[in-house]
């Protein structure tokens, strides 16, 4: 009776950007009950798996979930009930079977993800153990470095800030994640000073940094650098930069765009570019630094930077092992970004991370630019032993609360807590 999946029911609520989102209830026979819910990006990638939307214009511009919430209170609800709530793997593939689709596009990953990730958590909840714990067993004692996006551009700035999307901070030489996310926050508010400074806006973009009208993508990097010093650290030492510039989005007919540098470069002159950046900047991480088709290009880059930054493949990989086997065989890249509803299930995701390391790749661990304050991804960090993840700013809700729970767990660890640090980048010559 304790383990038993009785019901799963979805509802229709908001996520960080005001649209709505899948969220699921599941229960166990003897009352137990536990939720979750799915985020929802706006750079994605082309191959991620679907995410359901009504297109009924009359009801949030067509964005609306109610099909999806449909497809698990009604089709995936019958089919799940009466297992046992530990059998993620069963749970999940009785989903995939159901769905029948390559791409989840039929019962929607929102819909499966929703599912999945509810079961996972009240499995926890009737073992009596916090999720991390649940998902990790013993060995889930690694914090991560929290890598903070605290300057937005791309479409996280509706296109008016830098062509890069994400520029992070990572406090990579703090003693504890405590003490990482301290300085993070100090870094940060030492950044909206200067900006203001600058009479640059210090209003933020979707992920919670500031996101200024820049007339160059070094402006961000250089204002980065002043602010961790001017919060009293050492860049490099203390804190390093990681740069996601989504170059999927700015890729046109073979050329890498750069609107507010006004040029079009070729992913030979992307990659010399990134190298001149690393050179005056301490960049330790490029995710996407070409484009999700650019598979020559990333070859290259891989060849020229694989020593001085981690390199990871976001829109490339879309968290599919088929994609990052692939990344593995050709060499393409260092690390894999790893998102729960690019795959759509909890089960899938595990597989992705597994490849992952079993080849010695990082697995970054990312939240999405259209979040609910669900903090699944924290637990799932510290349960992979990861070693580093990105969820937005110390700044909204949807953002610090993921970075509040890793500080619960850190304490819940106590003196067996240990922080990644610097190891948790891969960079290799
Ligand atoms: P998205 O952005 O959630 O809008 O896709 C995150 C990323 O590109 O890493
Ligand atoms: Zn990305």
């Amino acid at each position: 009776m304790r383990f038993k999946l009785d019901n799963v029911t979805a509802r229709e609520i908001l996520d960080s950007r005001g649209n709505p989102t899948v969220e699921v209830e599941a229960c166990t026979s003897d009352g137990m009950m536990a939720r979750a819910s799915v985020p929802s990006g706006a750079s994605t990638g082309s191959r991620e798996a679907a995410e359901r939307r009504d297109g009924d214009a009359r009801r949030f511009g067509g964005k609306g979930v109610l099909d999806a919430v449909m497809a698990v209170n009604t089709e995936i609800c019958e089919a799940v009930r009466g297992r046992d709530v530990r059998e993620q793997r069963q749970l999940d593939n009785i989903m995939l079977a159901l769905d029948g689709t390559e791409n989840k596009s039929r019962l929607g990953a929102n819909a499966i993800l929703g599912v999945s990730l509810a079961v996972a958590r009240l499995a926890a909840k009737a073992s009596h153990e916090p999720l991390w714990r649940y998902l990790g067993g013993l060995q889930a004692n690694l914090l991560p470095v929290p890598c903070m996006n605290i300057i937005n551009g791309g479409v996280h700035a509706r296109g008016q800030g830098a062509d890069f999307q994400e520029f992070m901070i990572a406090p990579h030489g703090a003693p504890t994640l405590q003490e990482a996310v301290r300085q993070g926050s100090e870094v940060y508010h030492a950044l909206r000073q200067i900006l203001l400074d600058k009479n640059l806006s210090a209003a933020v973009g979707d992920e919670g940094g500031f996101a200024p009208a820049v007339s160059s993508n070094r402006d961000p990097l250089t204002f980065i650098v002043q602010a961790i010093e001017k919060a009293g650290y050492r860049p490099g030492e203390d804190i390093s930069i990681c740069m996601d510039p989504a170059s999927s989005e700015f890729f046109r007919e073979g050329q890498y765009h750069l609107r507010t540098e006004g040029s079009a470069l070729s992913a030979a002159e992307m990659t010399a570019y990134y190298g001149e950046l690393m050179d005056q900047f301490p960049v330790i991480l490029l995710e996407d630094g070409l484009a999700e088709d650019d598979w020559t290009g990333w070859k290259h880059l891989h060849q020229q930077l694989a020593g001085r930054a981690e390199l990871v493949g976001d829109d490339l990989f879309v968290t599919d092992v088929k994609y990052i086997q692939r990344g593995i065989d050709e060499n393409l890249a260092s690390a894999a970004l790893i998102k729960l509803n690019q795959i759509g299930s909890l089960s899938e995701t595990l597989d992705a991370v597994a490849l992952c390391q079993l080849h010695g790749w990082g697995a970054f661990m990312s939240h999405r630019s259209g979040e609910t304050t669900d903090t699944f991804l924290a637990d799932l960090t510290v349960a992979l032993r990861a070693g580093h993840l990105k969820t937005g700013a110390p700044c909204r809700g949807e953002r610090v609360e993921k970075y509040n729970q890793l500080m619960r767990i850190e304490q819940a660890l106590g003196d067996d807590a240990c922080y990644a640090g610097l190891h948790a980048f891969v960079r290799r010559t």
